[in-house]
C-alpha cells in the first residue's frame, strides 16, 4: 500500500498519478486495470472525473478497464443528481460507474435475498394477506462526531434514507428477480420504488417526522457540537410511513426510522405478521403475540423468529418464544467488512451490489418534496429529542395512530 498526495484541482496531481500507475503496471504482472474510488465531497466528483479523463487516466482503448467508484450521497436532490449524472455520463459509461452504498456490502443485507429467494417457506407469506406491517430501523448512538461540515449540508434524510434505508426497503419488498445478475436485481428494486405512493408537500407531516438530538446527561446536543450552527435546523432523525401501491403490499405500512444520538446502535428489519383469524384458546386472540421475523443487520447480526407456544404445566398458558440464528455463533471467524467486499466487486467488474442511476433518481424523486417542505418551514416542525432516547414523540405517534408501536430492540 502506498499513497500519493496532491491537490484535486491541479493537473500536476493527475500527471503524477498517471506516472505512478504506469510505473507500477510496467513492473508487475498485474493487469493494469484501475479503480478510482472517490470518497470526496460530492461537489468535487465532476471536476475530478474531468481531470482524470483529460489526463488520460480513464483511457481504456488498450482493452484495460477503468472504473470509478462514487460515494453517496449522489447529488443532494433530484435536480442536482440529474445534473451530476448528465455531466459524469459524458465521460463515463454506466458500466464504468459504481455508485457505492456500503449497506449493500453487509452480509446481513445480502442475506435478505437468500432468505427470501433460497427458501420456500417465506415467499407464500410475504404479502398483504399475512404481513401486518414492516419496520426498518437504522439507529446510531453516536452523534455527528467530526463530520459536522458534511452533516450540516446533508442531514439524516439525504445521508441515510435516500440510500441505505431505501436499499433495505427494496430488498425486503421487491418481487423475485429472474436471476442473480446485476440488472435483474436492480430492475426489481427500481420497480418497487416506482410503486411507492408519492407524498405531496401537503402530506409531509402526515407521513414524515424529523427531529434533532438535544443535550442530555451523557451527550452534547447537535447544536453544541463543533462546527455546527447554533441555530441549525438540520435533522439528525427521520421517521416515515411508506405505502406501496402494488398487489403484494397494498395496505401494509412500512415504517422507516433512522437517527443519530439514539438509545443504541441497531439496524434491523422487523416483519410483523397478522393475528390468527380466530383464537381457539378463548378470547379474541388479542392475547396472542403476532409472529415476528426480525432480520438483525447489526450489531448482533442474525435472524430471529418469534412464535407462541404453550408454557409447561397443567394450565393453558401461552409463552412467546424466539428461534434465533446469530452469525457470530455459526461463522465466528467471518468478519468481512462491507467496503472490502464492495471494492473487491468493483475490481471484478460486478455491479450487482452497486446502485443504478434510475434507482437514485427515483429515490430522490420521492424524497425531494419532503426536503423542500422541511426547508421551507425552517425549525417549525423540527422536534428536539434528548440524546440517548428513541427520537421525538411524533415518531411514536406515527405508529400509535395506526394502533402500533415500534419494535423494542
Ligand atoms: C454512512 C453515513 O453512510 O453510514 C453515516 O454517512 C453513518 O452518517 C454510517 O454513520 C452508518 O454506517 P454503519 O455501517 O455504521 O451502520
Amino acid at each position: 500500500v502506498t499513497y500519493l498526495s496532491g491537490d484535486y484541482y491541479t493537473e500536476e496531481t493527475y500527471l503524477n498519478l498517471k506516472k505512478n500507475i504506469e510505473g507500477r503496471s510496467a513492473s508487475s504482472s498485474i493487469a493494469p486495470d484501475v479503480v478510482y474510488y472517490l470518497s470526496t465531497p460530492a461537489s468535487l466528483y465532476e471536476g475530478i472525473v474531468t481531470q482524470l479523463s483529460e489526463n488520460g487516466l480513464l483511457d481504456d482503448s488498450d482493452g484495460t478497464k477503468k472504473r470509478v467508484v462514487i460515494e453517496k450521497p449522489f447529488g443532494s436532490d433530484l435536480e442536482s443528481a440529474k445534473e451530476l449524472d448528465a455531466s459524469l455520463s459524458k465521460i463515463l459509461s454506466e458500466e464504468q460507474t459504481y455508485r457505492i452504498d456500503h449497506y449493500l456490502g453487509k452480509e446481513t443485507v445480502q442475506n435478505i435475498l437468500m432468505l427470501r429467494f433460497a427458501n420456500m417457506i417465506f415467499e407464500p407469506l410475504w404479502n398483504n394477506k399475512y404481513i401486518d406491517n414492516v419496520q426498518i430501523t437504522a439507529a446510531e448512538s453516536i452523534g455527528v462526531e467530526h463530520r459536522a461540515g458534511f452533516y450540516e449540508q446533508t442531514g439524516l434524510l439525504r445521508d441515510m434514507f435516500q440510500n441505505h434505508m431505501f436499499q433495505m426497503l427494496g430488498l425486503v419488498a421487491m418481487e423475485a428477480p429472474s436471476s442473480f445478475d446485476a440488472d435483474s436485481i436492480r430492475d426489481e428494486k427500481v420497480k418497487l420504488l416506482k410503486s411507492i405512493r408519492p407524498c405531496s408537500p401537503g402530506e409531509v407531516d402526515e407521513y414524515f417526522v424529523r427531529g434533532q438530538y438535544d443535550s442530555s446527561d451523557t451527550m452534547n446536543g447537535y447544536r453544541s457540537e463543533d462546527n455546527v450552527n447554533e441555530k441549525s435546523v438540520v435533522e439528525t432523525f427521520a421517521a416515515a410511513k411508506i405505502l406501496i401501491d402494488n398487489w403484494r403490499w397494498k395496505g401494509v405500512p412500512f415504517y422507516l426510522r433512522s437517527g443519530k444520538g439514539l438509545a443504541k446502535r441497531v439496524s434491523e428489519i422487523v416483519i410483523t405478521f397478522k393475528q390468527v383469524p380466530h383464537s381457539i384458546f378463548g378470547g379474541s386472540g388479542d392475547g396472542l403475540m403476532p409472529n415476528k421475523l426480525v432480520l438483525n443487520v447489526q450489531p448482533e447480526e442474525g435472524v430471529s423468529l418469534s412464535f407462541n407456544a404453550k408454557q409447561p404445566g397443567p394450565k393453558l398458558c401461552m409463552g412467546n418464544l424466539n428461534m434465533d440464528f446469530k452469525y457470530a455463533d455459526v461463522f465466528p471467524a467471518d468478519k468481512a467488512d462491507a467496503y472490502a467486499r464492495l471494492l473487491l466487486d468493483s475490481m471484478l467488474g460486478d455491479q450487482t451490489l452497486f446502485i443504478r442511476k434510475d434507482f437514485i433518481e427515483k429515490a430522490w424523486e420521492l424524497l425531494t418534496p419532503v426536503l423542500k417542505a422541511w426547508k421551507a418551514r425552517g425549525d417549525d416542525g423540527l422536534e428536539l429529542y434528548p440524546a440517548g432516547s428513541w427520537g421525538p414523540e411524533s415518531s411514536d405517534e406515527l405508529l400509535n395512530k395506526d394502533g402500533l408501536k415500534w419494535h423494542k430492540s
